[in-house]
């Protein structure tokens, strides 16, 4: 096959090299804890995702423990992924990043430095000597650790022609496998970036024997664009996230590159092996996982993507569907609301349909999954399959400790007076209640539950949406604290009742701060009788 510029690419395959636990991760408000980061990571695996940047192992101990087991975990399978980890270019960068993915059955150290004048002159105070220097001996280290190795201009999109190309053959001089060209502010326009990746291709020595990869963020809404045009002139990377989450305005969203290709298999010569039936279902658990709603009408995830209201779109959906659907909501694994189970449903039923929504519940938690189960049938008419997700997540992420139980709430609220709140819970044993006022009922409830457990914490962030359509659709509530320390944590809850959603959301979310903490405290005295050995 051949490109534009002439010249013949090597494979029609796209690789694709999911960012969503590390730039993804690094937008606000987006932090996940290791159990949330393993069970995304578990869900790009079966979504067919070739390469994960699993975190930034110097950055936190909790990015190093992450990377670390994502390395270890994702072995088990049969075609593991590659797992990455990010290292600045600096020696301890890469040694860390190197033993957090040692694990791994395909390690891959991926390391950057900034290469436009701009970042070269204000950030790293770096001539362009110092910087080639510095990449030759940096990735030379990596190469030393692991065969797979990544190197990155930072801020490539806006790098002198010239130099890119000096750059990158330094780095694959150097033993880099893949080059990365990151439009990091992007700023880029499709044809400007395709020129880019033309030029580098056709003067940059050894070019041909590594891999070119693209890193595409969105603040012009072109993310996605960029990347396609840049495969279109010999890329075979995409660097991308689920839901396009990441820096500021994102990442080129990987649901949408996966379903250029399949939708314009008739342009594209070249395909990825995303398995497109997975996206809905990973684009949803990346947002519980997250607390990030996903707007609307995004393209391919968005509630609205496949929804036709028009009056002139219905008649023609009804006469024929391709009159208006260029892709089928199936193709992207959205199922459609359709009732799942009802009142009748018996365990076995409900724990056979779980499974096949791809929970892998401990007894315990199937059995707590399916005592909210039978409580929601009371509530609610028809129980779908985002009910029953929203169910085993809020089970699945409760976290292993129950500290502090719910025994009893009421609260009130009405157009004249103080809305007010009485709340009880139980720890180890003992109950206590306090009554509160507050702005709302929400804010009553919280101001009680800080009463009664004392805990110095601050509200961070407080989501609620609805589960499904209807009157009767449970309410979902995800809740985000810190403490002073700067530990945060989700706690998630459901309930046809949105207070109730929140005040369960908000001890969840205590619940899991305990284990948080007693997991740091652990780690932090494992760590001290290991620099006492040293
Ligand atoms: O946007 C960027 O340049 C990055 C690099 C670290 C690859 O995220
Ligand atoms: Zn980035």
């Amino acid at each position: 096959m051949t490109t534009s510029n002439g010249n013949q690419q090597k494979t029609d395959r796209v690789f694709i090299f999911d960012t969503t636990l590390r730039d993804g991760e690094q937008a606000p408000g987006c932090s996940m804890n290791l159990r949330e980061k393993l069970a995304v990571a578990n869900q790009l695996h079966r979504l067919g995702v070739d390469i994960i940047e699993a975190g930034f192992p110097i950055s936190s101990d909790g990015d190093f423990e992450a990377v670390n087991e994502i390395a270890k975990q994702m072995g088990n399978y049969d075609n593991p992924m590659t797992i990455a980890g990010l290292a600045r270019a600096r020696e301890g960068d890469i040694v860390r990043a190197g033993e957090a993915v040692k694990p791994a059955k395909r390690p891959r150290i991926h390391t950057f430095i900034a290469t436009s004048p701009i970042h070269m002159e204000y950030k790293l105070r770096k001539s362009p000597a110092q910087v080639i220097e510095i990449v030759t001996a940096m990735v030379k280290l990596a190469r030393s650790i692991v065969e797979d190795v990544e190197f990155s201009l930072e801020d490539a999109g806006r790098t002198e022609f010239d130099f890119m190309c000096e750059v990158t053959a330094a780095a694959i001089e150097a033993g880099a496998t893949t080059i990365n060209v990151p439009d990091t502010v992007g700023y880029c326009q499709p044809a400007q970036y395709a020129d880019r990746i033309r030029y580098l291709r056709k003067h940059t020595p050894g070019i041909e024997n590594i891999v070119i990869s693209t890193h595409c963020h969105n603040d012009l809404g072109l993310a996605v664009a960029n990347s396609l045009a840049a495969v279109m002139e010999g890329a075979r990377q995409i660097e991308c996230t689920v839901n396009g989450l990441g820096e500021r305005a994102g990442n080129a969203s990987l649901e949408e590159i996966a379903m250029n290709f399949r939708t314009r298999s008739d342009f594209f010569p070249m395909h990825c092996n995303i398995n497109t039936a997975e996206i809905y279902r990973t684009s949803r658990l990346v947002s519980e996982m997250t607390g990030q709603r996903v707007q609307a009408n995004k393209a391919i995830v968005g509630a609205n993507a496949f929804a036709h209201e028009s009056g002139i779109h219905q008649d023609g959906m009804l006469k024929y569907k391709e009159t208006y659907e260029i892709m089928t909501p199936e193709s992207v694994g959205w199922t459609g609301e359709g009732m799942v189970l009802g009142k009748h449903s018996g365990r076995h039923a409900f724990n056979t349909r779980i499974k096949s929504l791809g929970y892998n519940l401990s007894d315990e938690e199937a059995e707590a999954a399916f005592a909210r189960f039978k409580e929601l049938c009371d509530k609610k008419k028809d129980v779908y399959e985002d009910d029953l997700i929203a169910l085993a997540d809020e089970v699945l992420f409760k976290g292993s400790s129950q500290t502090w139980e719910l025994v009893s709430y009421e609260y009130a609220a009405a157009s004249s007076g103080k809305p007010s709140a009485t709340i009880s819970l139980r720890q180890n044993g003992e109950e206590k209640a306090a009554t509160c006022n507050g702005d709302g009922p929400i804010d009553a409830a919280f101001t009680c539950i800080d009463e009664l457990t004392e805990e110095d914490i601050r509200l961070v962030g407080f989501v609620l949406d609805a589960v499904t359509e209807g009157e009767d659709a449970l309410g979902r509530v995800t809740v985000t604290i810190e403490r002073e320390a700067g530990i945060r944590v989700k706690g998630r809850a459901v309930s046809t009742d949105v207070v109730l959603a929140g005040i369960k959301a908000c001890i969840n979310a205590l619940n899991s701060l305990q284990v948080q903490e007693a997991h740091e405290e652990a780690r932090r005295s494992g760590e001290a009788v290991n620099r006492g050995a040293v």
